[in-house]
């Protein structure tokens, strides 16, 4: 209990500004996860049972990996498995090197366990990122368990060249990620949420098969899509995806809709411009998992992502078509003890539905 209070449950963080918390955070991760002991530490007290689950042709330990831009940097990769998660995305990262938006950039509305954030994308390029990330194998701290990479199309890049973009950054990082998400969803970069119609992704995804074809190892591509597009743009996209190759669909990312604010922490966090993410998420998350799933019949596999924060959310996910899921929000709201629970739940789901394995529960709902 008291690393978990240290990592994200002292009170202190939750007074000052909710980047500068998350730094914080981020900064001991980075140290606990660098340190053989303190990795030990955190598998004791965090530590999951096995729900395995074969996704992509890769054996997942369970379900559950941390979701997109909480590691934007890949810093803390061995932190996350040490905490129980069985893998993590890192990024987003973009081809060239960026800011983000001016601070502040990230609010919470506790009252709602829902976080507002329009970061931008701040990350240090995809160059740097590949020298780092090389770095990080040549002394052994990479991890055992599945790691993805999210792309993001740089800013100064418009949209008729973000094939080449995204392209170049997958180029880049090839031998650092096991899969390659690609990120046209957030809604802090102006105009990528216009790159889910045909003609940008038909150009992203040619581009990027491109590079592909060049590897000798072949590597998934997911598509990660925005909550706030209508079901039939959804379908549609998914089924043009599909056609040009994509392998996977993460649903979902952040939302530019808002609840009705309850305090005025969350007046505040709901006013300003961003995506929101945690609970008032949920349930457009699991309508675009249901959706996807029905789309592809099942055909390819789907991460729910949003406002997953208890074994029923997460167990709901699964039902819903979503082989693998992820979360972000939950970390800071309940800290990392959230991680076993989850798990420790779906493994006695899947018990309890008389299922042989977790494979069999995905899209269970759609029967
Ligand atoms: C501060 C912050 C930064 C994020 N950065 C990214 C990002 O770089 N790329 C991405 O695809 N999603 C990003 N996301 C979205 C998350 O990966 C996830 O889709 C979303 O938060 C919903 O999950 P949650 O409700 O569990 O937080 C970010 C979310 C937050 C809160």
């Amino acid at each position: 209990m008291g690393l978990a209070w240290r990592l994200f449950g002292n009170p202190a963080l939750r007074l000052i500004d909710s980047e500068r918390a998350h730094s914080l955070s981020m900064r001991a991760l980075k140290s606990i996860g660098e340190s053989r002991t303190g990795r030990s530490v955190l598998n004791s007290l965090y530590k999951t049972p096995e729900v395995p689950i074969e996704v992509f042709g890769k054996l997942f330990h369970h379900p559950l990996g941390l979701a997109a831009g909480f590691d934007k940097g890949a810093e803390a990769l061995l932190a996350w498995s040490a905490m129980g998660f069985s893998w993590c995305e890192y990024g987003g990262v973009t081809r060239f090197p960026q800011e983000g938006n001016p601070k502040p950039r990230m609010f919470r509305a506790n009252k709602h366990r829902a976080l507002v954030n329009k970061m931008g994308f701040n990350n240090p390029g995809a160059s740097e990122m590949r020298k780092r990330l090389a770095l990080r194998k040549t002394v052994d701290r990479w991890p055992k368990s599945p790691v993805a990479a999210n792309i993001g199309r740089s800013k100064k890049v418009p949209n008729d060249h973000a094939g080449d973009d995204y392209a170049a950054t997958i180029d880049l990082l090839w031998d650092h990620a096991d899969m390659f998400v690609l990120n046209i969803s957030s809604p802090n970069t102006p105009g990528l949420r216009d790159l889910q119609g045909h003609e940008y992704l038909e150009s992203i995804l040619h581009s990027c098969n491109r590079i592909r074809s060049k590897k000798k190892q072949q590597k998934p591509y997911l598509l990660k899509l925005s909550p706030d597009a209508l079901d039939d743009e959804i379908r549609s996209t998914i089924s043009f995806a599909q056609k040009l190759g994509i392998d996977g669909i993460v649903a979902t990312n952040t939302t530019i809709k808002r609840p009705i604010p309850l305090s005025t922490q969350s007046r505040k966090a709901f006013s300003t411009g961003g995506g929101l993410s945690g609970r008032p998420l949920q349930s457009r998350a699991l309508e675009v998992i249901h959706t996807a799933f029905d789309e592809t019949d099942g055909k390819i596999p789907i991460v729910g992502v949003g406002g997953i924060d208890s074994k029923d959310s997460a167990w709901e996910a699964i039902i819903s078509g979503a082989s693998l899921i992820q979360l972000y929000s939950a970390l800071i709201f309940n800290g990392p003890t959230i991680v076993s629970s989850i798990v420790k739940g779906l493994k006695r789901r899947v018990t309890e539905s008389g299922f042989s394995s977790i494979s069999e529960a995905v899209g269970y709902k759609h029967i």
